[in-house]
This record gives C-alpha cells, sequence and structure tokens, in this order.
C-alpha cells in the first residue's frame, strides 16, 4: 500500500475483471486476489475422498449425528457477511487489504465459515455443522497456509420455558457421558466479569449455555483424540478452558488440547451474540457456535509435517490414506533446501507489507517454497530509506530442485517485486 493506503503495481496494467469460480468480477483498487489462490478454489480437500481432511471432517460429524452438515458453500461473500453481520468493528484489522483477499471492495473469500452463521440460522437450521475452506493472507511457512479449513458448528435453542428444559436435560446426558471418560479437564467460570453474559440474556440461561457448548466440546474433543497414540488410563486426555474474545459472541473460550508435550490450540467458540440471531430473524433463540481449524489437527494427528502436503497430488502421499481411517504419515523423502536471498531498498511512494511479498513469492514459486523469512530491516541514517532483505527456502515436497529451476524462479520474483512495488535491488 502506498501512503494513502492503497496499493500500488507499478507498471502492470491495471486488470479490468477476475474470474473465480465461474463469476467475473469488475475489479478495483481492493483486488487482490491473485491467480495461485484461484486455482485452488474449487478444490475442496475436505470433500476428498481418503484425504486426511475429509476423514477428520467426517470424524467430527459423527459426533454431532443429529445435526444438518452442510460442506460445499462457496467461499465467495461480501465482507458484509464476513464481518459487519457479525459486529466486527470497521477498524477491525482483519478487513485490512493486508489480511484478506478481495475480488473488489464488495466481494471477497471468506476469512472463516461464521460467515455463513446468520444465513444458516435464516434458513432455520438449528443445530448444525458446516465445513469450508477459509483464506487469509499469510506468512509463508510449515504450518501457514494462504487457504486452510474450518468446521463451524452451532446449536440454538428456544429461549424459553421449553428451551431451558432441553438444554437442562442435554447437559445431563453428556455430563454422564463424560463422568466415565477419560479425560481432565481445566475449566474457567462460564461467565465472568472478564467474559460477560450479554446484556439481553438472562445470565442463568446464558450460563446453561455455555456449560452445554462445553460439554458438547469436551465430548468431541474424545471422538478426535481420545482413541490415539499417547492416552492411556494413566495418562487421560487433558483439556484446558481459556477465556476469550469474539466480536460474534459472549461469553467467549479456547479449547487447548495437551498432545504430544504441548498445548495445541484447538478452537474458538462461546454464546452467539443476540444481535445475529436477531438479524437472521431468529430473536427469539438463544445458542452457541464453535470454529475450528482442520489442518492443525489433521498434522498432529497424522504426524504430516508439513500444510503444504495437503495439497499434494503426489501419490506417494494420497495413497497413504484411507477414508475412515487415522495412521501415522510416513514421509517419503525430504529433498535438500536451496535458500535464495533478495535485498532491496523501498520506494518512497510504495510501502510493502510482509503478506504483499509473501503472496508475490506464492504466485511466481507456488508451493515450492517452504518458508519466507525476513533476515535484514534498516534504514539508512542519512537518505531514512528502508532497506529489506529476505531469505526465502525453495523446497519441493516431491522432487529435487536444480539450482537453474531455483534462479530462474527466483529472478522471476525479484521481476515481479519491481514491477509490483517500485523496489530497487541492491
Ligand atoms: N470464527 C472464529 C475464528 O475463525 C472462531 C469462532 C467461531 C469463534 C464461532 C466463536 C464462535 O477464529
Amino acid at each position: 500500500m502506498d501512503a494513502s493506503g492503497k496499493f500500488c503495481y507499478f507498471n502492470v496494467p491495471p486488470k479490468i475483471h477476475i474470474e473465480i469460480l465461474g463469476q467475473r468480477f469488475p475489479t478495483d483498487d481492493f483486488s487482490n486476489i491473485t491467480p495461485a489462490i484461484i486455482s485452488k478454489t474449487a478444490s475442496q480437500l475436505h470433500l476428498k475422498h481418503s484425504h486426511p481432511l475429509s476423514t477428520l471432517r467426517e470424524l467430527i460429524e459423527s459426533a454431532y449425528p443429529d445435526f444438518t452438515h452442510a460442506s460445499s458453500v462457496s467461499p465467495l461473500v461480501t465482507p458484509f457477511k464476513n464481518f459487519d453481520e457479525l459486529s466486527f468493528p470497521l477498524d477491525h484489522p482483519g478487513r485490512a487489504v493486508t489480511d484478506s483477499y478481495y475480488a473488489n471492495r464488495d466481494m471477497m473469500l471468506r476469512t472463516h465459515t461464521s460467515a455463513h452463521e446468520v444465513e444458516m440460522f435464516r434458513k432455520g437450521e438449528t443445530k448444525w455443522l458446516l465445513t469450508a475452506d477459509v483464506y487469509r493472507r499469510d506468512e509463508i511457512d510449515a504450518s501457514h497456509y494462504p487457504i486452510f479449513h474450518q468446521v463451524e458448528g452451532a446449536r440454538i435453542f428456544d429461549a424459553d420455558g421449553n428451551g431451558l428444559k432441553e438444554v437442562e436435560e442435554d447437559n445431563e446426558r453428556l455430563s454422564k457421558v463424560l463422568a466415565s471418560a477419560n479425560i481432565v479437564i481445566e475449566d474457567v467460570p462460564h461467565i465472568s466479569p472478564t467474559n460477560p453474559v450479554q446484556f439481553d440474556h438472562d445470565p442463568v440461561f446464558s450460563e446453561l449455555v455455555a456449560k452445554n457448548l462445553k460439554l458438547s466440546l469436551n465430548n468431541l474433543m474424545l471422538k478426535i483424540f481420545g482413541g490415539v497414540a499417547g492416552i492411556s488410563k494413566d495418562r487421560p486426555l487433558r483439556v484446558r478452558w481459556i477465556e476469550a474474545y469474539f466480536p460474534f459472541t459472549s461469553p467467549s473460550f479456547e479449547v487447548e488440547v495437551f498432545f504430544q508435550g504441548k498445548w495445541l490450540e484447538i478452537l474458538g467458540c462461546g454464546v452467539v451474540r443476540q444481535a445475529t440471531l436477531n438479524t437472521a430473524s431468529v430473536p427469539n433463540k438463544i445458542g452457541w457456535a464453535f470454529g475450528l481449524g482442520l489442518e492443525r489437527i489433521a498434522m498432529v494427528l497424522y504426524s504430516i509435517p508439513d500444510i503444504r502436503l495437503f495439497w499434494s497430488e503426489d501419490s506417494r502421499f494420497l495413497s497413504q490414506f484411507e477414508q475412515g481411517k487415522i495412521n501415522v504419515f510416513q514421509p517419503y523423502s525430504k529433498h535438500p533446501s536451496c535458500f535464495k536471498d533478495v535485498s532491496f531498498w523501498l520506494s518512497p511512494n510504495c510501502a510493502l507489507h510482509e503478506n504483499d511479498f509473501c503472496d508475490v513469492v506464492r504466485d511466481t514459486a507456488g508451493d515450492l517454497v517452504e518458508d519466507v523469512k525476513r533476515i535484514d530491516h534498516f534504514v539508512h541514517p542519512k537518505t531514512k530509506r528502508t532497506s529489506l532483505c529476505y531469505r526465502i527456502n525453495y523446497r519441493s515436497m516431491d522432487r529435487s530442485l536444480s539450482n537453474e529451476e531455483v534462479n530462474h524462479v527466483q529472478s522471476q520474483v525479484v521481476t515481479r517485486l519491481k514491477e509490483r512495488f517500485a523496489v530497487e535491488i541492491r
């Protein structure tokens, strides 16, 4: 972006339209979806038979047999749906073009599955799961990829005596299942001064709903992690609840699971903001929602070391998996790394966000890049110009790269950096 907050793509003729999933969008100053991203929007890895993400989706769905299961919803949503309907403030950083992918000012790729909450509730769904691909502009390393998958789950009750009874009965049922399970839970209060009940909620009802959410998710954690290596009678599954903040829930929580010696962040959740339910024309309901990322869980369950592998078409990857089965991934080879540095002076008129740099790299080199690190940053004391140096680690998951090939890709990266951001190579 330049000083006025606009992208500056030097010498690149503006594209009039971009096409995504068969739809054409006129471009404007927000448009930042790259061809590398567009080419993956139809992948639906969570539905690909035998793919780890598909097995994990089904495992989660099996924990909610009486819920509606949605799994093929277009990633194109309005910023209104992704943010405004969910009470995101106008200055929320997630809205920035540096953080999210926009077709133009009016259409974007969803950044989370919560973007579909209002639409699902409006359709009259009261218990549902929705699995989908989500998009965020981010750095490049083994655990970050600009596309990943989330499962959103929600349940709403009638905000009256009948609903109250339904929650109480369900809480009793779920507590019984947990009582005999091999699980240790570190809890926080359902409601607290720092994690408050909503002003338009009955505190007793809200507390019961938060309890229902926690019981339901503790059972889900058992379903996902209870059967895997390392959990035994004297080594129970450890789940920890943490107070959190989301614009569209209150109280809000995060869940972590202790797995292979580390606390792993699993999901965000909370009691749905009444404003969301009012917008969805179901003002007389109260309920909960959660959103969980599939890749991070699949990486530990299957011991998949690099997030790019989920996108691999290599049969040495795909043939290792069977629908419905969780097994340990056997790395077929680790090909050598090839590091290339690029140092440059920034143009005084054109800012370059780290995510812009990573998108140029991704768009040029695709999945040949394992990670990108900024290794130097300084401001010249006299001229006040800024110099940056990035180290790009090229390593294919499938084959050895020749130095010529990497040099060629690197020179394309450099050319695009000069064209789009007017940098001066040092
Ligand atoms: N959408 C949130 C995220 O992506 C997760 C979330 C879902 C939190 C539902 C609360 C309720 O981080």
